[in-house]
Order: C-alpha cells, then sequence, then structure tokens
C-alpha cells in the first residue's frame, strides 16, 4: 500500500498527530466527567477480576480503557493500541501512523478516596517496516522512549489538566468545563534545577536498595546533615500528580526496586508512565533515570515491562544518581 506524506502545520506538528491527541482528549473528558460523577453513577469499587499484571481491576480502570480503546481504535489514526488494562496489543485502522502506549487511570487507589488520579499516554510512530500493512506485534511497541512523536497525562483533580509534549517543549491546558475546551494555561513550563521536596512511598524504606537508602537518610538529617538544608516531604499515590507537582515547582520523585520481590523489583511500567512522564520531564529541563541508566534510552524487552525510576529537578536527581555512582 502506497502511503501519503504526513501533513505538516506551521510549527511541524503533523496533522494527524494532532488529530490523534484531540482524540485522547475526547476520551479524557469524558473519563473527567466519570470520575466525578462517582457513587452517583456506581462507578466506585473494584471489579471480580485482575490485569495481566495480577493487580485487581477498579471500575474506573475498566471505564476509562474501554472509553480511551474504542475511541482511539476508531479514529483512524491509530494503528494499534498498547494499555496497562489489556493483556496484549489491540491492531485498529490499517491507515494509522501511530502506536498508542497508555495508562488508562494512573492512581487507582485514590479512586475510592475522591483523591486525584490521572490518565497516561505515549504516542510512537508504527515502524518503517509495518507501512505496508503487515500486523503489529508487541514488538512493534519495544521503541525506547526518545522514539516518542508526544506524550502527556490527563489530570482529574480540583480542576482537569493536560500537560503536553510533542518534543518542543511542555504546555499546560485546563479544560473549561463550562464550553467543554482544553485551553492553553501555561507555556515553557521549566522545572526548577534545584529542591527541597522530594517524594517517595517510605513505607518501603526496609526494601530499598543502599544507595536509596543513603541518599533518603541524609535528606533527613536535614539543616545539621550533610546535605545542609531542610527538605519538605510529598506523596499522593498517584505519579500524574507527584510530576505535576515538580512540573509545577520543581522537586524529585522515585519509586525504587524493592529487594525482597526478586522476580518482580520494580511498580511502574515503563511504555506507559515511566517514558511518557520522562520526555515531559526532559523536555521541561528535568531529567530522568533509573539509578544506572536514561530510561529514554533504555530498549524495553517486553510490553508491561518494570523499571525503577528516579526523575525531577536536575540537580537533585545527578545528587541522587552520585549515591548511586551514575554519571551523567
Ligand atoms: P496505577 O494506579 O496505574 O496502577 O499506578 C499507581 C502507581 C503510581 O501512580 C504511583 O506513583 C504508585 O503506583 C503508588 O504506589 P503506592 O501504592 O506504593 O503508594
Ligand atoms: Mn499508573
Ligand atoms: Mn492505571
Amino acid at each position: 500500500m502506497r502511503r501519503l506524506a504526513p501533513v505538516l502545520r506551521e510549527d511541524g506538528v503533523e496533522l494527524d498527530l494532532i488529530s490523534l491527541i484531540r482524540t485522547i482528549l475526547a476520551a479524557c473528558k469524558d473519563i473527567s466527567f466519570r470520575v466525578g460523577q462517582a457513587d452517583l453513577a456506581g462507578v466506585l469499587g473494584s471489579t471480580l477480576d485482575e490485569n495481566i499484571q495480577g493487580e485487581t481491576q477498579k471500575k474506573l480502570d475498566v471505564l476509562s480503557n474501554q472509553l480511551l480503546k474504542d475511541m482511539l481504535l476508531e479514529s483512524g489514526f491509530v494503528r494499534a493500541i498498547a494499555s496497562e488494562e489489556e493483556d496484549f496489543v489491540v491492531e485498529g485502522e490499517h491507515g494509522g501512523r501511530f502506536l498508542v502506549a497508555f495508562d488508562p487511570l494512573d492512581g487507582s487507589s485514590n479512586i475510592d478516596v475522591n483523591s486525584l488520579t490521572g490518565t497516561i499516554f505515549s504516542i510512537l510512530p508504527v515502524p518503517e517496516e509495518k507501512m505496508a500493512g503487515e500486523p503489529i506485534t508487541e514488538q512493534d511497541f519495544l521503541q525506547p522512549g526518545v522514539n516518542q512523536v508526544a506524550a502527556g497525562y490527563v489530570m482529574y483533580g480540583p480542576s482537569t489538566i493536560l500537560a503536553l509534549t510533542t518534543g518542543k517543549g511542555v504546555r499546560f491546558f485546563t479544560l473549561d468545563k463550562t464550553h467543554g475546551s482544553f485551553l492553553l494555561t501555561q507555556e515553557s513550563i521549566q522545572i526548577p534545577e534545584e529542591t527541597q521536596e522530594f517524594a517517595i512511598n517510605s513505607s518501603n524504606q526496609h526494601k530499598w536498595e543502599i544507595p536509596m537508602q543513603r541518599y533518603i537518610r541524609d535528606i533527613l538529617d536535614g539543616k545539621g546533615g550533610i546535605r545542609g538544608k531542610n527538605f519538605n516531604m510529598r506523596w499522593i499515590a498517584c505519579m500524574v500528580g507527584d510530576v505535576h507537582r515538580i512540573l509545577c515547582r520543581g522537586g524529585i520523585f522515585t519509586y525504587p526496586a524493592h529487594t525482597d520481590e526478586p522476580t518482580k523489583p520494580n511498580k511502574l511500567r515503563l511504555l506507559y508512565e515511566a517514558n511518557p512522564m520522562g520526555l515531559l520531564v526532559e523536555q521541561a529541563g528535568g531529567l530522568i533515570s533509573t539509578g544506572s541508566e536514561n530510561i529514554l534510552e533504555m530498549q524495553p524487552t517486553e510490553l508491561h515491562q518494570r523499571v525503577p525510576v528516579i526523575l525531577g529537578s536536575k540537580q537533585e536527581v545527578k545528587i541522587c544518581l552520585d549515591y548511586h555512582d551514575y554519571k551523567f
């Protein structure tokens, strides 16, 4: 099949990509409404099912996944999707130029307590050799994060906010619920290079490897310790919320490996959590790493692969990496 050259907007962004992002946003508007309806629509609580990763699915996980899946696969712009809530890749239209990996609802443990949740998405090109129309497989999604043509999240909080990058900086858009449109509210988002705020689930402290133990211990020593300053701690239990705070005012977020679970040491997923957040953070002047390699340059090996994550303010991430003996 012969393919037409992509049509570009003045700023160089492909028109099909813009239409695809609009499709994601249409689904997210619906998710935002349903998250807000909560008990009124009977959508709180769990289903009786588990996803492929052995996690119980909440009703809103399933609903959000279905909305995104249906709208993306019908859009004509998407060749295939991968989702936290889908065991395998699902194919869409043959003419689609893009692959979309997503976490339909991030922060599921917050759903039933009326706290922050979000949708994370990563858009990849269809590999050149598959442009002619052969079936898309898991292998085609296993591209390093630097290949992403766009990435973002929609946060369902007191307001619904989109953070978006198409590889030229990060912008925030706020959903105006009176008109139903996402309006540009902040441009050129820049993460301050230094910070005194950190985010880690410290209930897992006994499971961390020695470098992370030392890094956090020195932070907790405050002004009188080796760091010579006091830190503040925040943990939202929703990566979208923690990354949003870091994009707004800086900070470091980490979900390190757990040494007590050798077969499943990591929590966050590479393709639809770490990579899209990594592109946003790097485009806003921050850094992201596993502690031993740059996440965006990793060659993924599995669709639902999990990785340790350290991200945020550049200088602070570098200090954390010094404890891991990793030099940028
Ligand atoms: P999800 O709800 O999509 O499974 O992701 C939850 C993730 C992430 O959003 C958050 O940072 C972390 O898990 C929270 O972990 P704890 O349960 O350890 O707080
Ligand atoms: Mn998630
Ligand atoms: Mn999720």
